[in-house]
């Protein structure tokens, strides 16, 4: 088993990403058995696809790679590092470019959606980001890609871009990556919206719970959420169409490792302002002793940075042979 997974370093770590995706590293490096390896990436030159202050990329890394060691990623079981300092990453992306096609993404729906109307004036970047993307799996044969359901389209991409580049050039090179979504929490919503997900670009902070947020900002987050005024349900069924409600049901149960169906049995009758205020609770358990970690290894950045350093080293060394291999079916004298 070959885990490989990846997040922006642009803004802070949010309870989406947390639960969507790291929760999920973070089990399958426990689960891990001897010949089995994870890498974790913070993928920096994904995140020149938007407008970049230099000087916050390069602190946003260091700070988003803290967190993800404060969640629980161990570097002595997990390989963690930047994309930036391994070139296979940018090499192999380019090579699949010939393989990718534009109608496979003009498809992309976040494409779509990122560039609206606008899509002359957007950056190359953004369109071909899929193609770094399956690079960033491919490059280390990934078996399994821990991530959220809005990069569920992005990993078909990148299955198509190997199955036609292995029939394209008659190599068996490829591994196919198969997508693992949380079933717990597959799209944690906006506390402001529960029809958008919860997003490090939406302009309201309160429509997130980051990270670094204290324990008071988080409670008032949570008591602010939107909602309705009924009562919570016995069952599931009955909270359809209740997008916010359902959202703070699955945050409460993904926070406590239960089944959304056995939470309502315990809460049904009661109202948000009964609920709301255990949910904070909840939420402050799990994120406290998150924050104090983090606050810890902030305090010592040049180790974090050495993390990263020796994270690349085993990266690089993971990534050469398939890159040469690559390299070669398709002809290039290297
Ligand atoms: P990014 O940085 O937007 O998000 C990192 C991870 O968090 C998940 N996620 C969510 N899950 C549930 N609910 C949400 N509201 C939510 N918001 C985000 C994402 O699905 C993701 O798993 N393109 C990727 C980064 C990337 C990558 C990769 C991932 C680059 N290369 C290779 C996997 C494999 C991205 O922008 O994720």
């Amino acid at each position: 088993m070959r885990v490989v997974s990846g997040i922006q370093p642009t803004g802070n770590l949010h309870l989406g990403n947390y639960l969507g995706a790291i929760r999920q590293w973070i089990a399958m490096q426990d689960a891990m058995g001897t010949e089995d390896t994870c890498l974790f990436f913070l993928a920096d030159l994904h995140a020149l696809t938007q407008p970049v202050v230099a000087a916050e990329l390069a602190a946003n890394t260091i700070e988003m790679a803290a967190t993800l060691l404060a969640c629980g990623i161990d570097p002595d079981r997990s390989i963690l590092f930047n994309q930036a300092r391994v070139p296979a990453h940018a090499e192999l992306a380019w090579l699949l470019g010939g393989t990718a096609r534009i109608g496979w993404l003009n498809r992309m729906t976040q494409w779509k959606d990122k560039a609206g109307k606008n899509r002359e004036g957007q950056s190359v970047g953004l369109f071909t980001y899929p193609v770094l993307q399956a690079a960033d799996v491919l490059a280390y044969q990934a078996t399994h890609v821990p991530v959220g359901d809005d990069q569920k389209q992005h990993l078909e991409l990148a299955r198509d871009i190997a199955a036609k580049f292995n029939t394209d050039f008659g190599v068996e090179l490829f591994t196919q990556p198969e997508p693992f979504i949380s079933a717990a929490a597959p799209r944690i919503m906006s506390l402001r919206d529960g029809t958008a997900k919860m997003s490090k670009s939406d302009p309201s902070d309160a429509s997130r719970i980051n990270l670094i947020d204290d324990d008071d900002l988080i409670a008032q987050k949570l008591r602010k959420a939107r909602t309705d005024s009924d009562p919570l349900p016995e069952t599931m069924k009955e909270l359809e169409g209740r997008p916010e409600a359902t959202n703070l049901v699955t945050i409460y149960a993904a926070l406590a490792g239960r089944a959304p169906a056995d939470v309502l049995v315990e809460f049904a009758g009661q109202g948000f302002g009964q609920f709301k205020p255990v949910l904070a609770d909840m939420a402050v358990s799990v994120l406290c002793p998150i924050r104090t970690r983090l606050t810890e290894l902030l305090g010592d950045r040049g180790a974090v940075a050495a993390t990263l350093e020796s994270g690349a080293n085993r990266a690089r060394a993971l990534a050469a042979p398939t890159l040469l291999a690559a390299q070669q079916a398709i002809g290039l004298q290297v």
